[in-house]
């Protein structure tokens, strides 16, 4: 992507900056999964926004002072010895050339700079207890630069959440591009695995496999932890151990997503190990499904985004009350909020470079309302445990469904309907 892109982005969060500020983005850091084995890096989701720059351990400053902006990052230093071993760095003069930052440091230049930087803003904006030990390095540097000046006003520290989120939550053109790759390659891994799956026996075989249909399509990783479960582990909600024996007469729930260029999609489908749905899951099935169309149509310009979770919980208690499973009025029974019990989480999130993306979910005292540009994921389920007290028919099973959702001017488009829902073409697909 064109670099301007990174730099319009920081001019656009430095517009809505009050003069007299700075706002501080950290990176990410190396994560170890154990002794010295290190997790590939992953860039800090906003940091990677605002800049396009993929080292660890760099900190961006954007500064608001007299009505003049000027950004700033730290990026590790140039290292012959570090370079060989661990490859390239742009170091700060590439960080300018390159990433047209107006000025650039070694990043071990931070803690003694910081505090003149401070020096003389009123006010620090950073995402507030979002990364590990970074409070108390602003608190430090804060503490430092007012202790410069005694007559100086004090430094306000204020969360920057949802300043960031809320220009995060509106995709532009090339973040829906990328968003609509992920949802490509991973509706073609959901599809790929509704074919395998009458020849596979463990849950493990079928995670493998949407492993590599994401990596061949050039997706090295997922989203994030792929759910596969198989009948009732599907009511484990976040079940990620994978390691169960398939059971030919139960379901398979998978939730799995891959990451492509940084962006996130979020693909859940349920269908049956054997090809063929029973009686008693289609029945659930269908609710499911009915709930999802249902809420899928009220994702508009100008709805709530409470509108589709009400609409969601209110057909899957009709449903539930129609099979048997709940008595009563639905009306009352969704007032009571009796549907909990099998319909527990909520209706969906934001997507984009993170699977729950950035964005607030409420504007002052009042839900957010969708506006073009931003994603949602929809994913109503209906989860029956063993330990519930239903009919033995319905006990195990799990069934979520989930696509994700671009509001667009005139409605929405549904980035992941190339990988079937409907249970005749799962059935098709799997024959
Ligand atoms: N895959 C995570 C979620 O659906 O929220
Ligand atoms: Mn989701
Ligand atoms: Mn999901």
């Amino acid at each position: 992507m064109n670099i301007n892109v990174y730099k319009k982005r920081r001019a656009k969060l430095a517009e809505q900056l009050p003069n007299n500020s700075v706002l501080l983005l950290p990176g990410a850091d190396i994560q170890y999964r154990n002794a010295d084995s290190a997790h590939p890096f992953r860039q800090e989701s906003s940091f990677y926004y605002f800049s396009g720059f993929c080292e660890a351990e760099s900190l961006i400053a954007i500064i608001k002072r007299d009505k003049e902006l000027c950004s700033i990052v730290f990026v590790p230093p140039k290292d012959k010895l570090k370079e060989i071993w661990d490859g390239y760095r742009e170091g700060p003069i590439g960080a300018v050339e390159n990433f047209l930052f107006d000025k650039a440091y070694d990043n071990t230049q931070i803690d003694l700079m910081m505090p003149d930087i401070l020096h003389g803003a009123e006010q620090v904006f950073y995402s507030i207890g979002k990364k590990q030990g970074f409070d108390q390095r602003v608190i430090n540097w804060t503490t430092a630069a007012s202790s410069k000046d005694r007559h100086s006003k004090s430094i306000n520290i204020t969360d920057a959440t949802s300043l960031i989120g809320n220009i995060r939550l509106i995709k532009d053109d090339h973040e829906i591009d990328l968003i609509k790759k992920a949802c490509d390659i991973s509706a073609e891994a959901h599809i790929e695995a509704m074919k395998s799956v009458k020849d596979a026996n463990t849950e493990q075989s079928i995670e493998s496999l949407y492993l590599h249909e994401f990596s061949k399509r050039g997706a090295r990783f997922p989203a994030y932890p792929p759910i596969v479960a198989g009948g009732e582990n599907a009511c484990v909600l976040h079940y990620v151990e994978n390691d169960q024996d398939l059971n030919k007469n139960d379901l398979l729930l998978v939730d799995a997503g891959c990451e492509y260029e940084m962006y996130a999609a979020d693909i859940t489908r349920t269908f049956p190990v054997s090809g063929k749905f029973s009686d008693e899951q289609l029945e659930i099935y269908k609710i499911v499904l009915n709930a999802m169309n249902a809420a899928i149509d009220s994702v508009k310009e100008g709805n709530s985004i409470m509108m589709p979770q009400e609409i969601s919980e209110k057909v899957i208690t009709e449903g539930l009350v129609q099979v048997g499973i709940l008595q009563g009025d639905p009306v009352e029974l969704h007032k009571k909020g009796a549907f909990k019990d099998f319909y527990m989480h909520k209706i969906g999130h934001w997507l984009g470079l993170d699977v729950h993306d950035a964005g607030d979910y409420m504007e002052g005292d009042d839900f957010m309302r969708f506006k073009p540009g931003m994603i949602t994921t929809i994913e109503p389920g209906i989860y029956i445990s063993s330990s519930m007290k239903v009919e033995d028919k319905w006990k195990g099973i799990g069934i979520r469904i989930e696509d994700d959702i671009l509001v667009t001017k005139d409605g929405n488009e549904n980035l992941t309907k190339k990988v079937p829902s409907d249970p005749a073409e799962i059935e098709s697909l799997m024959s």
